[in-house]
């Protein structure tokens, strides 16, 4: 046993931990990957926090397990997605020969459907872990920690809205953690999430992102224009200029999408009533309400606007044929440890 693991060993919590963190949603898209086995981003991206949509993972370590076990929305999760979550545990741990966790998660919203539960799923699971290995980490690294999981998550790690760093090297992630940059009392927005399907998407971020880097001809412009989406998204929410953000917000989604659309074979994640709903906003907007769609890895459309015009828009979104629910959001706050008391283990 080397030093270096004799000492993770011993910093190990027994005691269950538990983390909670909310998802957030892309105004400037991350899409593509410069390593996959690292996961590190090829584009930085911008996000804002949402407080509707939230994870709670309860974490403990346990030498009498044999194995890793996962419960999901009460539910035993075995295979590729266990596999993942211990395949981040020993990543963290800097071994594979750690005691065994027991995972017990749940979310507040559909799970793998586009709405970015991979994003709240590690970001919380990366506050837990911290706790339960002892390993002290500062917010910059907790989000590097968290990317290892799952890019998104990175920023899940703040409140309010936070930037997406990527480095340049080729396998080096020293530059791959986000960062801060408005908390959730910044500005008060709303982003309305009109869930329009909950099954599971088919085609993952992870392999969509994979697939479009090899055989969309569209690639590198997307890589090589991102830098200006993002400068000028940080102007705009530093003026909070709201036209700006929707106006950049809906260019950097439609740009992914195209992109995901011209692979091969094309990767569309849209359904009828994603279509539907993009006409209702611009229609919407047409006759002077501001409000902006974006949609991400599946057919939910979320729709930015400030509080004031929030019922409207609801009103519209709920014309549209296909939709199951809205999910109303305001910007959440970051990652954190809660109470053992609000989500017990249970040992059964
Ligand atoms: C479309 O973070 O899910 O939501 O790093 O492979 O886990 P992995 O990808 P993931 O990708 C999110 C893609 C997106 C855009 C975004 O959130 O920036």
């Amino acid at each position: 046993m080397n030093s270096k693991r004799k000492r993770i060993i011993a910093d190990f919590t027994y005691n269950p931990v538990t983390a909670q963190a909310h998802a957030n949603i892309a105004l400037v898209k991350y899409w593509g990957k410069r390593s996959v086995d690292l996961n590190l981003p090829a584009v930085g991206s911008i996000s804002l926090t949402l407080d509707a949509l939230k994870t709670t993972t309860t974490l403990q370590f346990d030498d009498a397990l044999e194995n890793d076990i996962l419960q999901l929305d009460h539910r035993n999760i075995v295979g590729e997605p266990l596999s993942r979550l211990s395949r981040f545990l020993d990543v963290a741990a800097e071994t594979n020969e750690r005691p065994s966790a027991k995972i017990v998660s749940a979310n507040n919203f559909p799970t793998g459907a586009g709405l970015a539960s991979s994003a709240s799923g590690f970001a919380a699971l990366a506050v837990a872990v911290n706790e339960a290995m002892n390993l002290n980490l500062s917010k910059e690294e907790l989000s590097s920690l968290a990317r290892k999981g799952s890019g998104s998550a990175a920023r899940s790690i703040y409140g309010g809205f936070a930037e997406m760093k990527c480095g340049t090297a080729p396998d080096d992630d020293r530059e791959d953690y986000a960062v801060h940059l408005y908390n959730e009392s910044y500005w008060d927005l709303r982003l309305l999430i009109a869930v329009t399907s909950t099954d599971k998407k088919e085609i993952g971020s992870t392999e969509g992102m994979v697939r479009t880097a090899k055989t969309s001809p569209f690639y590198k412009n997307w890589v090589e224009s991102q830098d200006t989406d993002l400068k000028e998204m940080r102007s705009a929410l530093n003026a909070k200029d709201f036209q700006k953000i929707g106006e950049l917000t809906e260019h950097s989604c439609f740009k992914m999408h195209g992109l995901a659309m011209s692979g091969r074979p094309p990767l569309l994640y849209w359904n009828g009533a994603t279509t539907e709903m993009i006409h209702t906003i611009w229609n919407l907007r047409s006759k002077g309400t501001a409000a902006y769609v974006t949609m991400d890895a599946g057919p939910q459309v979320k729709v930015l606007c400030q509080p004031g015009n929030s019922e409207l828009v609801k009103q519209a979104m709920y014309s549209v044929k296909g939709v199951k629910k809205i999910i109303e959001a305001k910007p959440g706050p970051g990652a954190t440890i809660v109470s053992d008391d609000q989500f017990k283990v249970k040992n059964s």
